[in-house]
């Protein structure tokens, strides 16, 4: 007997079922559904349908039907929600379009300049916008291929995530499959935010508490700290939601012309979505939904940081596009952050990576905006004589969201005399070095430069981050031991670590060694963006160094660019090009580069951009074996809609081989004849697969 897991007519695979009775085939396949449908009630209606104990007697029944009959457990079966083993870390996984931030409106103003830029953008009068609250939870991006849920990744670096998939299979309102009418054989991304209600926050921390286990600060780190278990069981066992914010998909999978369609798509396929979103026309819309959504915060069950405004046509979100690492067609409005009084114990100076003098007051523990707050900044010297801070003052301060909290001012009125004035030292609280404040800048500076441990070991922090060279387990203990021991001085020294330089040093045991120069010596394989981002050139942030080597292809190509040729790149000015070309001017950064170099870090050098409309125009490209997330299909389709050529065999006239996980042959071929090797990270990098076109939001 065959049967086609899914409803007829579906493209799914054809499974062939042994031994299975066709009534209890059936049965299975009603129960799974109709156990679904009580999910949704449940969770995304909040309408319970039938009692618990009902409930739980349907999914003993389908439980025992699949232990009865293993082949009867599909993948999208309510009972595989639960159940799967412990995983050793997390895969990590590219997005298929990258996971953006948005930009922040805090005043009125910045909302009327938004709409602004937006109908001058369009050259309309007035604008569609689709409105929700700004959920204060983690983002995860949710894959369905042909309806069924097949992988779920956190944000992680927005580029690629963590595969969290066990995990969110366990959260009831995540959908299994897709309910209703879907696009056959397509994939589509839906995106959203994983939180926790208040009330069940409360709970888990009461059963916390009770258990004697750690309590969670506040609803969003108590769903963070959940998501990122390994042990899915534990997961399982947190009261976990999920909202939906926005949905894409393959060109051809139908999915409506706006974005408050999109929204309605996604809750006919079972999703939640916010039953506070509107379409309101122009700023005064905006801004009328901003005071109503205010109002009514309080009341919602979970908790929100602002209210998200988005064009709601997608063919026009398209033509504004993007900026950096933000959209131009949508923007968060933040509510002001929670207030707490407190007093400030002492004001010290943080020296930064570029040696940035910040002054930090040390504040008494207060809990503001759901965390214990115990620093925040004062910015620069100009910020504290306007604010009038003194060690021993009463201040306000304000924590919004994800942001440094604040020192908003001074209680004077609680000033008893005592208070000292703060002065910034004239030299680096750490090297000695002079301190520089140009005259047009707000920031002073120690002019130490790498000379400055300071500088020295924020530096070298950066060099290893996630988003630069990614060297897992090098944390600030570790490399203030370093540079204090005179071990490293450079990144080309930190790539020269070997176990045994490690073994002395202070909580570092041998199998914490060997992970760190394996996780060192994996890092050496990177890309051109990454390690220009790992450079620190002052200035240059993670989505200019994507700009830069799209643009110059190789480092050499960098390094002898002259600022106006800089300069030709989207988006970097005259600031940018003069750090860069400041930055090569030194023979020592040169040398480091070098020595990397010869110590084995290899950056896929990809083909300039500047020569034609897209680096893969014209060129020819081989693909063999798996992509971690896309079809041969999709990677070709890429490809030729950049322009370039995907043939089957590897010659001469080769210019790129595209290797998944088991190659075949070409690969090798591809290493002997000399030919440009690059992954699925670097094709879409080539073909800017990061363009609008994939963005549906
Ligand atoms: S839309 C291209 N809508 O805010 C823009 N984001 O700063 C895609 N967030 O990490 C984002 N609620 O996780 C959008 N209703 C909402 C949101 C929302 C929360 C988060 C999102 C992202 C961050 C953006």
């Amino acid at each position: 007997m065959r049967h086609d897991g899914r409803k007829p007519g579906g493209a799914a695979a054809v499974l062939l079922i042994v031994d299975v009775p066709e009534s209890d085939f059936r049965r299975a396949r009603w129960l799974r559904a109709e156990i679904e449908r009580h999910n949704h009630a449940y969770y995304v209606l909040d309408a319970p349908l039938i009692p618990d104990a009902e409930f739980d007697k349907l999914f003993s029944e389908l439980e025992s039907l699949e232990r009865r009959f293993p082949s009867l457990v599909t993948p999208d079966s309510p009972t595989q929600r639960v159940g799967a083993a412990p995983a050793p870390e997390f895969r990590q996984v590219d997005h298929l379009s990258p996971m953006l931030s948005l930009g922040n409106a805090f005043a009125e103003g910045d909302v009327v300049a938004f709409d602004r830029r937006v109908r001058e953008g369009l050259g309309q009068d007035h604008v569609e916008y689709a409105v929700e609250p700004k959920f204060d939870g983690l983002a995860v991006s949710l894959a369905y291929v042909d309806g069924v849920f097949v992988l779920g990744a956190t944000r992680g670096d927005g580029y690629r995530g963590e595969d969290v998939t066990a995990n969110l299979r366990t959260v009831r309102s995540i959908p299994l499959a897709l309910q209703g009418d879907h696009p056959q054989g397509r994939r589509v991304e839906v995106r959203g935010e994983v939180l926790m209600f208040r009330r069940d926050f409360e709970r888990l921390n009461n059963v916390q508490r009770a258990a004697g286990e750690k309590e969670f600060a506040n609803p969003r780190n108590a769903a963070a700290g959940s998501l990122r278990q390994l042990d899915p069981r534990v997961t399982a066992r947190r009261p976990l939601r999920f909202f939906a914010y926005s949905v894409s998909g393959d060109e051809d999978s139908g999915l409506p012309e706006t974005h408050s369609g999109c929204m309605e798509r996604l809750a006919q396929w079972g999703f939640p979505v916010s039953p506070q979103r509107r379409v309101v026309t122009g700023a005064a819309g905006l801004l009328s939904y901003y005071r109503e959504i205010g109002e009514r915060r309080v009341s919602l069950p979970y908790d929100i940081d602002g209210v998200v405004y988005k064009v709601n046509l997608l063919a026009d979100q398209g033509r504004l596009g993007f900026v950096s690492r933000a959209p131009r067609f949508a923007v968060a409005h933040k509510y002001p952050g929670e207030e707490a009084v407190t007093e400030v114990l002492d004001i010290e100076v943080q020296v930064g990576r570029t040696g940035a003098l910040t002054p930090v007051a040390r504040l008494k523990p207060v809990f503001v905006g759901g965390v214990t707050v115990t620093n925040a900044t004062l910015h620069n010297e100009d910020e504290i004589r306007r604010k009038d801070v003194r060690i021993g003052d009463f201040v306000n301060v304000r924590r919004a969201g994800d942001v440094i909290p604040e020192v908003l001012g001074v209680l004077r009125a609680r000033r008893s005399g005592h208070e000292r004035a703060f002065v910034l030292p004239s030299q680096c609280p750490i090297c000695g070095s002079h301190v520089v404040r140009a005259a047009d800048e707000a920031v002073a500076r120690c002019s130490g430069g790498l000379v400055c441990p300071a500088q020295r070991k924020q530096a070298l922090l950066h060099f290893a981050s996630r988003r630069a060279m990614d060297i897992d387990g090098l944390g600030d203990k570790l490399v203030d031991q370093l540079v204090d021991a005179k071990m490293v001085r450079t990144p080309a020294d930190l790539l020269r670590l070997r176990e045994a330089d490690l073994a002395g040093l202070e909580r570092m045991g041998e199998r914490s060694a060997k992970k760190l120069v394996e996780a060192i010596d994996r890092s050496k394989a990177t890309t051109l963006a990454r390690f220009i981002f790992a450079l620190g050139i002052r200035n240059v942030g993670e989505s200019t160094s994507r700009d830069l080597a799209a643009h110059f292809g190789s480092m050499e190509a960098l390094q002898h660019a002259s600022e106006d040729e800089l300069q030709r790149v989207p988006d970097v000015g005259p600031a940018v090009a003069s750090s860069v070309s400041a930055f090569f001017c030194e023979r020592h950064n040169i040398e480091v580069i070098e020595q990397l170099r010869d110590l084995g870090v290899r950056w896929g050098e990809i083909a300039p951009r500047e020569h034609a409309a897209g680096a893969a125009e014209r060129r020819t490209f081989v693909l063999t074996g798996t992509l971690p997330n896309i079809t041969r299909e999709r990677a070709k389709e890429m490809i030729e809609s950049a322009g370039g050529r995907v043939v089957g065999s590897v010659s001469r006239k080769t210019d790129y081989v595209v290797a998944g996980s088991e190659p075949g042959s070409k690969l090798e071929k591809a290493r002997e004849l000399g030919i440009n090797v690059i992954g699925e990270t670097e094709l879409r990098e080539l073909v800017g697969a990061f363009s609008v076109r994939e963005q549906k939001s």
